[in-house]
């Protein structure tokens, strides 16, 4: 474990994530902060009461400043407001700019040295907002998003073959967004790639499924997004951090080159470990691979240059 975590948002995602951290007992303190008075010290407060019976010993405390966050070895960012029903997330862009930044400069001051995951929307935009405000090197900012597609793409795998959600290894790069890149060549059953197992209709409606996944659910709450597998995401890459697992997982990293892109975060393979992002994978991909993934470079490019800093 280390010393301190701190979630910043304490909404359904920041909450459920400060949970499960404190259920992995991944840190001695969690820090949960949120703007909302009274918010972020009651949910912390009542996920610290259910230590006794959960028996985890990672004390939760709630706060609506930076005080109590300070030296924090993990950051993870969920501050932002969520997707209503009929909103893309690039709408959701200039409000949390601002927030994300605030954030970040906050950071900046009180936790130095933490590594920072984001998973506020539009993702891979605000990854370059905190890495700004922050002024953190690249291995230390890193975006929550292709473990979550992943994960929704080997969810709806796992059910269309009836198998076990564990024996499915995909990768899903890109951005967040309906561009994303669900690599259909690297998914496999326990090494059998999935097109021996599936035919093409069926695959192509799953990967479509997948780049919808999150307004699925947004479509059925009505009143706000995702959640509970968000927060998983955010805590596996958590997970990866604190025990310096080497962990080879889809996450939005700044390119300087890689995939052909710069000057940009975008969904591709790392390895994480305890410094943060230890390596960017370059894997080959096929033709229209490469092109889904310049398109969904592009689409990350364009929110980019409507954002002031
Ligand atoms: C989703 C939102 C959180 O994909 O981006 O559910």
């Amino acid at each position: 474990m280390v010393n301190k975590i701190t979630v910043v948002g304490a909404g359904n995602v920041g909450a459920t994530a400060a949970q499960r951290i404190a259920e992995k007992e991944l840190a001695r303190t969690v820090v949960m902060v949120d703007v909302a008075e009274g918010i972020p010290q009651g949910k912390g407060l009542d996920q610290w009461q259910s230590a006794p019976i959960e028996g985890f010993d990672s004390r939760v405390i709630g706060t609506n400043g930076y005080d109590e966050t300070v030296d924090s070895d993990i950051v993870v960012i969920t501050a932002g407001i969520a997707r209503k029903p009929g909103m893309s997330r690039d709408d959701l862009l200039n409000t949390n700019a601002g927030i994300v930044k605030s954030v970040g400069e906050a950071i900046k001051k009180t936790s130095p040295n933490a590594i920072v995951i984001v998973v506020s929307n539009p993702l891979d935009v605000m990854c370059w907002v905190a890495k700004e405000a922050t002024g953190f090197p690249k291995e230390r900012v890193i975006g929550m998003a292709g473990v979550l597609d992943t994960a929704r793409y080997r969810a709806f795998l796992a059910t269309a073959m009836d198998v076990s959600v564990r024996d499915i290894q995909a990768m899903v790069l890109g951005g967040h967004g309906d561009t994303m890149v669900p690599l259909i060549s690297y998914t496999t059953v326990s090494g059998i790639p999935i097109t021996q197992l599936m035919d093409k209709a069926t695959l192509d409606a799953i990967v479509d499924r997948t780049r919808n996944g999150g307004a699925e659910i947004v479509k059925h709450l009505k009143t706000g997004s995702a959640y509970y597998a968000p927060s998983s995401g955010a805590v596996q890459m958590v997970e990866a951090i604190v025990n310096d697992q080497k962990r080879i997982l889809p996450c939005s990293a700044w390119l300087e080159g890689e995939y052909g892109e710069k000057g940009i975060f975008l969904g591709v393979p790392v390895k994480l470990g305890r410094k943060g992002i230890e390596k960017i994978i370059d894997v080959s991909l096929t033709a229209d691979e490469k092109a889904a993934l310049a398109k969904s470079a592009q689409a990350v490019r364009e929110p980019m240059s409507v954002v002031k800093l």
